[in-house]
């Protein structure tokens, strides 16, 4: 059962606080599966370059551990300033199943926050590190398993949200927060959709940088081919993660999504947008041009791809509690427009600001050695 409605109606509309959700959370997504990926790969390619130093292409590889090594934490902070609107945005509109959910996981909720202080601190270590040319790839690895972790919790607690048939039977086992929810069969292919997506957005991410200027021609090079292939491969992962999403949901939800006009045809721009990443990449792994055209395709088909996930995956959510009698449209709405106007003149201001810090940060050169000694 549901807790009974905040007595407090909402301050805007429900569309309203969807769209922004919907923004705020596709920005948070992209930046965490940049993240991911970008950690997996420079703790990949420094272990390899490290071991195997008189190995082929070597120095390519540690010339690009080290380029990525040293960009993650400015995409730390994305990651967590894009999390904050829409966890906010979740809470006002599902308050009565979030909240009850994050106090069912409260010590790994609270948790959160400790793990993600280590596992910044490690992509500073690392950072660091490497521009002292010592190896990273162990910090690099142990980070990549914090955030693996941090997201486990995230999704345990979406998919919890998800299950109020579940909530008493954990309140009596404990009250203290410190039981995950077991025997959810939606869970696990949640989580791994979203791991897969590292991969192909650290494909996009290195395509988009093999256009850039920090690189000679030669690196270059192997930034586009390399990137080509972790983006096919992570399109083809995440092709069958999703499916293995779809089917997971319970039947009636399954039916209800089908027969939606709406998430059929998100479904569809899905599926075609992940395709188009995928032959960018291949495109490029097979035909490495260091040309704009390809990671310019793959980066627009991965932004869009990750908004139709974050629709879907909200039709997930609402289906799901509708399905459980929770309706988030019938949410009582008392808006005062003075106010909204207000937010949202800020809200488009702090984007083009972010927007602008991003285009600074796509043209910076990596530190120099010297400049730091
Ligand atoms: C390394 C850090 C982080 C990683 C790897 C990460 C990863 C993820 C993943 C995988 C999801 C999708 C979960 C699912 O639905 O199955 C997610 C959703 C979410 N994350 Fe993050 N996240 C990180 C940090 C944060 C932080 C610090 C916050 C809070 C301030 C946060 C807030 C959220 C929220 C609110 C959602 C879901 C929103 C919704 O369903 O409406 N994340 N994150």
């Amino acid at each position: 059962m549901f807790p009974a409605v905040d007595p407090i109606p909402l301050p805007a509309p429900v569309w309203l606080f969807k769209s922004l959700h919907g923004l705020t959370l596709g920005l948070h997504f992209i930046a965490v599966e940049m993240l991911l990926g970008g950690l997996i790969v420079a703790a990949f390619w420094n272990f390899y370059a490290k071991q195997f130093s008189g190995a082929k292409d070597a120095g390519h590889y540690l010339a690009g551990a080290a380029d990525l090594t040293g960009r993650l934490p400015v995409v730390m902070t994305y990651v967590i300033n894009l999390a904050v609107p829409p966890l906010l945005f979740a809470q006002v509109l599902y308050g009565q199943a979030l909240y009850t959910s994050s106090v069912l996981i409260g010590a790994w909720w609270f948790s959160i926050i400790f793990l993600l202080m280590v596992c910044y601190s490690l992509l500073y270590v690392a950072s660091s590190r490497s521009y002292r040319g010592h190896s990273t790839w162990i910090f690099s690895l142990i980070a990549w398993l914090f955030a693996l972790t941090i997201a486990k919790i995230l999704s345990s607690n979406m998919t919890l949200m998800l299950r109020p048939e579940a909530w008493g039977d954990m309140y009596a086992a404990s009250a203290l927060g410190v039981h995950l929810p077991k025997g959810d069969p939606t869970l696990i292919p949640r989580w791994v959709f979203m791991m897969f997506g590292g991969f192909t957005f650290a494909g996009i991410g290195l395509m988009l940088l093999s256009i850039g200027k920090a690189h000679d021609e030669n690196m270059r090079g192997f930034m586009a081919k390399s990137g080509g292939s972790f983006a096919m491969l992570g399109a083809g992962m995440q092709g069958m993660a999703g499916y293995g999403v779809f089917v997971s949901q319970p039947a009636v939800v399954q039916k209800m999504l089908v027969d939606s006009q709406l998430y059929s045809a998100v479904g569809l721009v899905w599926f075609l947008a992940l395709g188009l990443v995928g032959v960018a990449g291949a495109l490029q792994l097979f035909k490495p041009i260091v040309g704009k055209a390809l990671p310019i395709i793959a980066s627009a088909s991965g932004a869009i791809f990750i908004f139709a996930t974050v629709i879907y995956r909200d039709g997930i959510r609402d289906l799901t509690l509708l399905s459980k009698g929770f309706d988030v449209w019938k949410r009582v709405e008392v808006s005062n427009w003075y106010i909204i106007s207000a937010f949202l003149v800020l809200f488009v201001l702090a984007l083009v600001a972010m927007g602008w810090l991003i285009s600074i940060m796509a043209k910076a050169q990596p530190a120099k050695k010297e400049a730091l000694t």
